[in-house]
């Protein structure tokens, strides 16, 4: 049997991870700051992850929501404790898409209406719903088709008013990633956030938070929207929410009320889940690494500021983008192939950074170093031929 070919492959197999390096099955290590596309929160195989993850497989892995899972509560504990969002719900499932399917759905059971506004450059995941609301037409299938979702230029506040006022009683919700990821790290402004927060008030939306990529302390702070001083109604979760391990799920504000059997799943929620998830947070907290991620990306952001020969360095947080001009365009697969650097790219020309929460100065140091002598090696260097990207 063959593997369904869906993916662009770097020529390369990693065999071991540890913090904010991985190595190759020849033994050649690689700064990660890709974290396998922002899933690496707390560092590869972080000790306590590993033990939470061991001690809860040796006494149950899983059993279905049809019985109490005690863990489910204990991590609901510490992620109102740890976000701030201490009044909420919360509702697991085993990944972005499926927080992001959810959440839409639940907008609509709320709200009893069928519109949802989603953004130009938005990637909500591949599920039905979730891919109809991503900005990616060469992904979605014509089964996903559907004339429930309108696009909005980003940051467009005049658009967005022009929308509502003609067709804001029809909307069930709103979808926006803070910092989009996928779109190339593009950061809503403050007061677009606002805004939709104020629109979805007066026309009995929800304000959907897709955090599955800038939340979970990557911003430095809890969720990327937190900046903005305003709350969602539903925030999305996964990537950095188990370290790795399949987990995603959605924070429900309190006044949207649950029916049984109006959401459901199999595994979403399951112990060991759970376990890793709440090991995250648990090293979040104790290695504060929302304000580590902080501090960090700023400094890593005002280091790339001052580099010559890349454009437009935005971010925040551990989450952070450049422009590649095009006498550099190949600076990814340098990195990666020549410097054992892992980093992660938009179409058509971004590198972004999604490192560990808790990477180093030193390691951030490395890389800043490496990145400037990349560079220049580029420069001198007659430009090479095209080559596809792989995302
Ligand atoms: C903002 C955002 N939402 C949703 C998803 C989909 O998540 P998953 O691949 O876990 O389904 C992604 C994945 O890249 C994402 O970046």
């Amino acid at each position: 049997m063959t593997l369904f070919d869906v993916y662009p492959l770097n020529d390369i197999t990693i065999t071991k991870a540890q913090g904010s390096y991985v190595w190759d099955e020849n033994g050649v290590q690689y700064l990660d700051l890709y974290g396998g596309h922002a899933v690496i929160s707390i560092g590869h195989t972080h000790p306590h992850w590993v033990q939470r993850i061991e001690e809860q497989l040796n006494r149950i892995a899983f059993y279905s929501n049809s019985v109490h899972i005690p863990v489910q509560q204990q991590l609901a504990n510490k992620l109102a404790q740890v976000s701030g969002k201490e009044n909420y719900q919360l509702f697991l499932v085993n990944s972005g898409a499926e927080a992001n399917e959810n959440a839409l759905k639940l907008a609509s059971f709320h709200t009893g209406k069928k519109k949802i506004v989603a953004f130009s450059k938005a990637f909500h995941g591949r599920t039905s719903l979730a891919v109809a609301a991503t900005d990616n037409k060469a992904i979605v299938a014509p089964v996903n088709e559907t004339g429930n979702i309108d696009f909005l230029p980003f940051n467009d506040e005049a658009a967005l008013k022009q929308y509502f006022q003609t067709n804001g009683n029809k909307v069930a919700a709103v979808i926006v990633e803070a910092i989009q990821g996928v779109g190339g790290i593009n950061v809503a402004t403050e007061s677009f956030l606002k805004l939709i927060r104020d629109l979805c008030n007066t026309n009995d939306a929800l304000f959907i938070a897709d955090e599955v990529q800038c939340g979970y302390g990557r911003s430095g702070k809890f969720f990327a929207l937190d900046y903005a001083g305003v709350d969602a109604d539903i925030y999305t979760m996964a990537k950095g929410m188990g370290n790795g391990f399949p987990v995603g799920g959605i924070l429900i504000a309190p006044y949207i009320k649950p029916k049984h059997g109006m959401l459901g799943t199999t595994f979403g929620g399951n112990h060991l889940a759970c376990a890793a998830a709440l090991a995250v947070l648990e090293v979040i907290e104790k290695e504060n690494l929302i304000e580590m991620s902080k501090q960090r990306g700023m400094y890593l952001i005002n280091k790339l500021k001052s580099i010559d020969g890349i454009d437009n360095v935005r971010g925040k947080g551990l989450m952070i983008g450049f422009d590649v001009p095009a006498d550099i365009k190949e600076l990814r697969k340098k990195l990666l192939h020549d410097y054992f650097i892992f980093t992660g790219e938009a179409k058509p020309n971004v590198i972004r950074l999604l490192p560990a929460l808790n990477i180093t100065r030193k390691q951030v140091d490395e890389f800043l170093d490496t990145l400037n002598e990349a560079i220049a090696e580029m420069k001198t260097t007659a430009p090479k031929g095209v080559e596809e990207n792989a995302y």
